[in-house]
C-alpha cells in the first residue's frame, strides 16, 4: 500500500525566470490577501467535542466483549462465548469480537491491543481528564488477559476462535451462539511470525501500561512478549501461509513489518540494547522500507514503526549509542516523508483523498487509513511540539507541528460530521448517525433469542437496529463522499474493534489543547 513516488521535473532557464516573476507576484497576492483579513488555513467554524467522541468511542469495547461480563454497561449485552478454548482446556473465553460477528480473529485483536497500548501511553493524562483512563485500561486488559491464555508454551500461539464459514452462516447474539467454536494455532511446524510478532508488540506495549498499577502483571505480559518475539524470528512464516484459511479475512501481506515493530516495543519496554540493534541494523535495512511511506493498519505497521523510533530520536537521542545513530534516522526520515504526504499543502502531499479533504485509500472499512494517519499526525505533531522542533521540511516547503494537527482535526472533524452527508461516522455522536450499523448484537432485540439461521430476519428488517452500538465507528464513505446506511452493507456499514482503538487514539490527542507527551515510563 505504498503511495506513488513522485519524480522532479528538470528546470531550465526560462522556467528560473518564470518562477522568479511567479514568486514576486505571489508575494504580493499573499500580502494583499493577509491585508484583507483572509486567513491563509481555512480553519473549520468550530471543533468537534473531542472529549464526548472519546467516551464513546470507549463503550464499543464494552460492545465487543467477550467472556463473563464484569460491570456490564451495556443493556443489550450478557455473559458469552464461556467455553471458548475449552477443547484444549484453555479458557479463551474473554477478549472481542472483532467486528458485527462474533470471531476472535488474533492478528487484529493483538493489534487493537497494541495502539489502545499506545494511546494509553502517550495520552492516558488526557484520558484520565475526562474519567477515561480506566475504561481503556480494562478494555485492554480484557484482550491482553485473553492473550495471556492464548500462548500457553514459548511456541505454540491460538490465533483463532470460531470457524469464519460457520459464523457468518448464522445471525444471532453472541449470547445465544451454539455452533461449535474451533480453535486455530500457530507452531513450530505452521509458523505464524506475523502473527506472533504482533501479540508480542501488543504485550510488551500493555507491560508498559501495567508497569506502575500491576508490577506482576506487567511482568507475565513482558515474559510472553520476549517468548513470543523469539518465537516469532527462529520460526520464520506468514501465518497466512501456515493457514491459508486466514487470507479471506485477515490476510498478512509480509511479516518484517510486524518483527519491527515487535522489537520496537520491546526495546521501550526493556531497555534491551539487542532489540534497537535488531531494528537499526540489517533487519532494518532487510524490511523497514526507508524512504517510503506506508498507510499504517492491522496488516502494516511500518508507519507506525517510524514514527515510535522517532520518539527516541525526539527524546532519547543523548541516551542512546551512536552505533544506532544512522538507523534511528533513517526510521525518522521515513516518519517525516509519511507526514509530508499527509499535509494537504505540502509539495508531496498524497493524491489519496477525497474532494472535502479525507484521506481515502479503500472503499472497505474506508476510515481506517484516515483516523490511523490523523493519530501518527498528532503524535508526530506532539513530539515536534515537546522537543521544540519548529520546522518540518518537505521538500522545499517547510510546515509546523501545529499544520499536523489542523490535518489531524479536520480528519477527526470529517469523521464527527464535517462532511457531505452531514452525519457522524461514530455511532451516538451529533444527531445524524448510522441507524443500520452491521453488527449481530445490536440489530436483534436482546429479547428475542433467534438461534442460527432464524436470526437473518433481523438482518433483512428494514427497521433500524434496536439496540445502539455505541461508539462504533463504521467502515465510512465512498471516495465520492456517499454513504448508505444499510444493515447488508458490510463494506461501509461495519464497525470494527480496531477502528475504535485508532479512534481512541485520535480522540484522546485531541481531547486537550497542550500538547506535550508523556514519558513512557
Ligand atoms: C500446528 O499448527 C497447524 C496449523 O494450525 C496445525 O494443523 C497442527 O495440528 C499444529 N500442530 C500440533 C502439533 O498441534
Ligand atoms: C495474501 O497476501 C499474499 C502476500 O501478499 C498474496 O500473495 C495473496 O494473494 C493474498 N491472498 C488473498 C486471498 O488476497
Ligand atoms: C458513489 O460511489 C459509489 C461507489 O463507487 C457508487 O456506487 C455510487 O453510485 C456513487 N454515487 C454517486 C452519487 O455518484
Ligand atoms: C441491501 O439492502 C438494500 C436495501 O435494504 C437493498 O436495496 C439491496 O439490494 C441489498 N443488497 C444486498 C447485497 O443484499
Amino acid at each position: 500500500m505504498a503511495e506513488k513516488s513522485r519524480s522532479r521535473g528538470s528546470c531550465c532557464g526560462w522556467f528560473l525566470a518564470f518562477l522568479l516573476l511567479a514568486i514576486v507576484v505571489g508575494a504580493g497576492v499573499y500580502m494583499l490577501v493577509k491585508k484583507f483579513g483572509h486567513h491563509h488555513h481555512h480553519k473549520n467554524a468550530k471543533d468537534e467535542d473531542y472529549a464526548s467522541a472519546l467516551k464513546l468511542s470507549m463503550q464499543f469495547f464494552d460492545i465487543q466483549k467477550s467472556g463473563r461480563l464484569v460491570d456490564n454497561k451495556i443493556s443489550w449485552r450478557g455473559n458469552s462465548a464461556l467455553k471458548d478454548g475449552s477443547q484444549a482446556k484453555l479458557d479463551l473465553s474473554k477478549g472481542m469480537y472483532d467486528a458485527g460477528d462474533h470471531m476472535k480473529f488474533g492478528f487484529p485483536m493483538a493489534f487493537t491491543a497494541t495502539v489502545l497500548s499506545w494511546a494509553i501511553l502517550e495520552y492516558g493524562n488526557n484520558m484520565d481528564k475526562v474519567g477515561q483512563l480506566q475504561p481503556a485500561k480494562e478494555s485492554l486488559k480484557w484482550i491482553t488477559d485473553y492473550l495471556i491464555n492464548a500462548h500457553p508454551s514459548e511456541n505454540v500461539l491460538y490465533v483463532q476462535v470460531g470457524d469464519p464459514d460457520a459464523d457468518h452462516s448464522c445471525w444471532e447474539r453472541p449470547e445465544d451462539m451454539t455452533e461449535a467454536r474451533p480453535l486455530t494455532q500457530v507452531n513450530t511446524s505452521s509458523p505464524g511470525t506475523d502473527v506472533a510478532a504482533e501479540t508480542a508488540a501488543a504485550m510488551a506495549s500493555a507491560s508498559l501500561v501495567f508497569k506502575k498499577t500491576d508490577s506482576t502483571y506487567s511482568s507475565t505480559l513482558l515474559k510472553h512478549a520476549k517468548e513470543l518475539f523469539n518465537f516469532a524470528e527462529k520460526y520464520r512464516g506468514s501465518y497466512s501461509k501456515s493457514v491459508p484459511e486466514v487470507q479471506t479475512y485477515y490476510n498478512s501481506t509480509g511479516y518484517g513489518d510486524e518483527l519491527l515493530w515487535a522489537a520496537s516495543w520491546l526495546y521501550h519496554a526493556t531497555n534491551d540494547d539487542s532489540y534497537l540493534q535488531y531494528v537499526t541494523g540489517q533487519k532494518g535495512e532487510d524490511y523497514a522500507q526507508w524512504g517510503t511511506p506506508t498507510w499504517f493498519s492491522w496488516d502494516n505497521k511500518l508507519a507506525g514503526t517510524q514514527v515510535l523510533l522517532s520518539r527516541l530520536s525526539f527524546f532519547k537521542a543523548n541516551d542512546i549509542s551512536d552505533s544506532h545513530g544512522s538507523g534511528l534516522q533513517s526510521y525518522r526520515k521515513t516518519a517525516e516523508a509519511v507526514m509530508c504526504g499527509l499535509l494537504p499543502d505540502s509539495p508531496t502531499a498524497t493524491k489519496s483523498r477525497t474532494d472535502k479533504g479525507l484521506i481515502w485509500v479503500s472503499e472497505w472499512n474506508s476510515l481506517q487509513q484516515p483516523v490511523a494517519s490523523a493519530f501518527l499526525a498528532t503524535l508526530y505533531s506532539d513530539y515536534m511540539i515537546t522537543s521544540k522542533t519548529h520546522k518540518l521540511n518537505c521538500d522545499s516547503d517547510s510546515f509546523t507541528p501545529e499544520d499536523l494537527r489542523d490535518f489531524a482535526k479536520s480528519q477527526a472533524n470529517y469523521v464527527l460530521g464535517d462532511n457531505p452527508m452531514h452525519m457522524s461516522y461514530l455511532v451516538g455522536y451529533g444527531d445524524k448517525f448510522p441507524q443500520f450499523v452491521h453488527h449481530r448484537g445490536a440489530s436483534i432485540p436482546a429479547a428475542e433469542k433467534p438461534s442460527c439461521k432464524d436470526g437473518f430476519k433481523w438482518l433483512e428488517s428494514s427497521d433500524p437496529n434496536p439496540n445502539e452500538a455505541t461508539g462504533a465507528l463504521v467502515g465510512g464513505p465512498f471516495l465520492n463522499e456517499t454513504f448508505i446506511d444499510s444493515r447488508n452493507n458490510s463494506m461501509q456499514a461495519e464497525p470494527s474493534a480496531y477502528n475504535t482503538a485508532l479512534a481512541v487514539g485520535l480522540f484522546s490527542s485531541l481531547v486537550t489543547t497542550s500538547s506535550a507527551v508523556q514519558s513512557f515510563t
